[in-house]
């Protein structure tokens, strides 16, 4: 490594003591490779010589091999380290790069900038201090910048350096410069950025980069490196208000209870009042405990172990905060949502909010807008697709603890978890809580579920059929209520065709739609088992998400999936409504085993072959089975 090495040499523990008391700042660039981005951060790397010495010599051998620049070195292969993007000449995902100068140590996101990767720039941006938005001169002001610009105000960047790059193509014109200034202060006068500096500069000469360029004479401000160097950021974590998310709460003996996180942002010692927002129950810190022994004071970033002078009830997920200012605390909110996942976002599907170690089980209730990351205009829609964003409300099973992400970027955010996958689907940015049941509480009512079965001799449950479209649910559900019926029991058939004549006529058969027909059936279904009936539901529900969620919404036994498990090529050939028939010809769109999935259910209580065995037998075999 050049940089520095004598010290390394010489004086290996005294090098590691610099580094690390050194300030350290991330920041991002946006822009293209034809904006000469992977150019500029090169060269920072190459003139911090922050680069190993087999790499430069790399470097120089490939530069003639595949380069642009002729015998020139060429900085962006330096940061083309996989042999695909070498090939395509793009970047092809998020790559963190670290360097250092005596001043301060910066590690930089380097993200495409493709419209199709705007969840990497904003995963690249979400930790980003501060955002280097590049243009070509020649360009100007691109569709590109203000995507590059929105996305960056959007994750919580105050601080832009507006890199003009270039300026050698357009002879150093100053009058260009300024045109260019003039068109970005239009673009992003509402964005919320609080400081943006214009630096001219050229990455493939170095004007302006690291020394002041004597073709720019007109230019008195700063060159982008110093820029980087001294900027103060806006949006520190450390200047914030204290808050803390429990991880877990350390209990080894009766004589200690620690609990553990990490500080999410602000300042806390020992003897700091603090107040838990969940319950409103406060206390001080005792000690502040760490492996390297107790502190006088812990800052944002540290993982520590607090120990309070009172006991007080507090749980994973739970915050820690200073009273001064508390955070909200709500099951609603609204918040910008990133999609980062190739299957679409399905309004009412239960999806895992996480929240630092806040976990819980979430649905978006409205997609209000649509962001046109393009124009900044919004736009009405019913699902995101990946990277598209949009403005919803998200409704969570249980209160969890929250500042808007405008106020702290560290608390205000959360993903969105596939909860059968674990992938993570969705970034968010939480805007407001939404107080709307905050004044709505559970009424007691006198007559309950049990009193209600006693009545009618009975355990109601949930007879949950499903199945392709023809494979005999409806028939089978039939039959069983009416033995039920003659039984004495108490009984209530919900049927998908019947039911989308009236309480779901305004769904048709989008991903979304199911989701949303399924989501009221499972409602439905559990209001009817509280008023003491054995509820039997035909619906096709395709997906395990939404079965899932009925089975949870119902108490333990409550839930019987029944899979009526038919061929796709039997229920074709009976073809009942001649409905297949139609999606084959193309007439019918999304239809279930034909352009639309089905999940089959992985363990239903449950399974009857509805191809081969007589319905007589079936409903005998459920009949037996559940009530026999
Ligand atoms: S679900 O997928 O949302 O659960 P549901 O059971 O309510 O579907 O409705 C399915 C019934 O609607 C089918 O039995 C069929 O008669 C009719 N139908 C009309 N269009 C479609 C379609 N595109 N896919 C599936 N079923 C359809």
């Amino acid at each position: 490594m050049a940089h520095q090495s004598n010290l390394i040499a010489e004086d290996i523990h005294s090098y590691l003591k610099v580094q690390e008391e050194k300030d350290m700042l991330r920041f991002i660039t946006c822009g293209s490779v034809d904006d000469g981005k992977s150019t500029l951060i090169g060269r920072l790397l190459w003139d911090s010589k922050l680069i190993f010495e087999d790499q430069l010599a790399a470097l120089e051998v490939d530069s003639k091999k595949v380069g642009t620049q002729g015998e020139d070195i060429d900085y962006a292969l330096l940061l083309d380290g996989l042999q695909a993007e070498r090939e395509q000449g793009i970047t092809i995902d998020v790559a963190y790069r670290f360097f250092s100068t005596d001043k301060r140590k910066f590690i930089v996101a380097d993200t495409p900038g493709h419209e199709q990767y705007t969840r990497n720039m904003v995963t690249g941006a979400s930790t980003a201090g501060v955002a280097v938005i590049l243009i070509d001169a020649r360009k100007g002001v691109l569709t590109q910048t203000k995507r590059h610009s929105y996305l960056a105000s959007l994750v919580g960047i105050k601080n832009v350096a507006v890199a003009v790059n270039k300026m050698d193509l357009v002879d150093y014109s100053r009058e260009r410069f300024d045109e260019i200034c003039r068109e970005y202060d239009l673009i992003s006068s509402d964005l919320g950025f609080e400081e943006i500096v214009y630096i001219p500069l050229s990455a493939l000469k170095g004007d302006n980069v690291f020394d002041p360029s004597t073709k720019t004479p007109w230019y008195k401000g700063e060159t982008l490196l110093h820029y980087l160097e001294n900027v103060q950021v806006a949006n520190n974590a450390a200047d914030k208000d204290f808050r803390m998310r429990v991880q877990w709460v350390n209990r080894p003996d009766l004589n200690f209870r620690g609990f553990c996180g990490t500080i999410a942002s602000g300042v806390v010692r020992p003897g700091d009042e603090v107040i838990v927002p969940s319950s409103g129950q406060t206390s001080r810190v005792a000690k502040i405990v760490t492996m390297d022994g107790d502190l006088d004071e812990a800052v944002a970033g540290q993982a520590i172990t607090l120990c309070l002078e009172d006991e007080i009830d507090i749980s994973r997920g739970d915050m820690l905060t200073t009273p001064q200012s508390r955070p909200s605390h709500a099951d609603q909110f609204e918040a910008k949502l990133v999609w980062m996942h190739e299957d679409p976002l399905l309004p009412g599907r239960s999806y895992l909010l996480k929240a630092g170690s806040a976990t819980a089980p979430a649905q978006i209730t409205e997609l209000k807008r649509k962001v046109n990351v393009n124009t900044l205009k919004l736009e009405p829609g019913k699902t995101l697709a990946m990277n598209e964003v949009g403005i919803c409300n998200i409704s969570i099973t249980k209160a969890i603890s929250f500042d808007s992400y405008d106020t702290n970027r560290h608390t205000g955010n959360f993903i969105l978890i596939d909860r059968f996958t674990n992938a993570t689907v969705g970034a968010g940015m939480i805007d407001f809580p939404l107080r709307r049941a905050t004044n709505i509480h559970w009424q007691s009512i006198a007559i309950d579920k049990q009193s209600r079965s006693t009545l009618k001799n009975q355990k109601p449950c949930v007879l949950w059929f499903t199945g392709l479209s023809g494979s005999g649910k409806s028939t089978i559900a039939n039959l069983v209520e009416k033995k039920l019926h003659s039984m004495g029991k108490h009984t209530y058939l919900l049927d998908g065709d019947n039911i989308r004549h009236g309480l779901n006529r305004d769904l048709g058969f989008t991903d979304a739609d199911r989701v949303e027909n399924i989501r009221r059936i499972a409602e439905t279904a559990k209001l009817f088992v509280d008023a003491g009936i054995i509820v039997l539901t035909a619906f096709i529900s395709p997906f395990k998400s939404e079965r899932n969620l009925a089975r949870e919404l119902l108490d333990e036994g409550e839930f019987v999936e029944i899979f009526v498990n038919t061929p796709l090529d039997i229920c074709e050939q009976r073809d009942p409504k001649g409905l297949y028939k139609k999606a084959r010809s193309g007439e019918l769109k999304n239809f279930t085993g034909i352009d639309s999935a089905y999940e089959a259910p992985e363990n239903p209580e449950i399974v009857v072959d509805g191809g081969e065995t007589q319905v007589v037998d079936i409903v005998e075999r459920i009949i037996t089975e559940l009530f026999g």
